[in-house]
């Protein structure tokens, strides 16, 4: 099941509406969220790439009770779709001086599923008692392009880098 996933979102790339296929595919995936869990291997890490190539970078994504990650762009179109537990999505935009100004937020909870435009920032927390788990679908080379990390305390932009990311993300366990 999950294989066959990972195909389809990968001919989606060529279907001439990939953003609209790609939403409805992940939609039928979640949307009964216990049999997309039992189709999923037990992963060791908390994220893992199940497939990236130029058109398309496929990620399964796991966020543990309390955890944070900091806010961040994807410069490329990103679509979320969970199937277990609750990951709060908060949205914000550039202002003045690099500081960040909140626009909304959102829980997807298992079975939903949300789309992010190429130029949003998001930053991500586990709501949920259990950990989230999600497929996080990116429509280019997530791992190949600059991008940013916004570090909300001092109001400043860094790189997006692994060393970067880790500093940033709070567990609050
Ligand atoms: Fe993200």
């Amino acid at each position: 099941m999950l294989d066959q996933l990972v195909e389809h979102l990968k001919a989606a790339t060529d279907s001439g509406q990939p953003e609209k296929t790609i939403k409805t595919l992940l939609k039928a995936f979640v949307e009964q969220p216990e049999q997309a869990k039992s189709a999923m291997p037990d992963f060791d890490q908390d994220e893992a790439i199940l497939f990236e190539d130029d058109q398309i970078s496929i990620w399964y994504c796991r966020f543990q009770p309390g955890t944070s990650v900091p806010p961040h762009n994807h410069n490329m179109s990103a679509f979320i779709g969970v199937f277990h537990g609750t990951e709060r999505n908060d949205m914000y935009e550039r202002g003045d001086k690099d500081i960040l100004k909140p626009l909304k937020s959102t829980d997807i909870h298992a079975g939903e599923v949300l789309s992010i435009a190429p130029d949003a920032i998001h930053g991500v927390t586990c709501t949920s008692a259990e950990p989230s788990e999600a497929i996080h679908v990116y429509l280019g080379a997530l791992s190949c392009v600059d991008r940013d990390l916004y570090d909300m305390e001092h109001g400043t932009v860094l790189a997006f880098t692994d060393a970067n990311y880790s500093q940033l993300t709070q567990d609050k366990n």
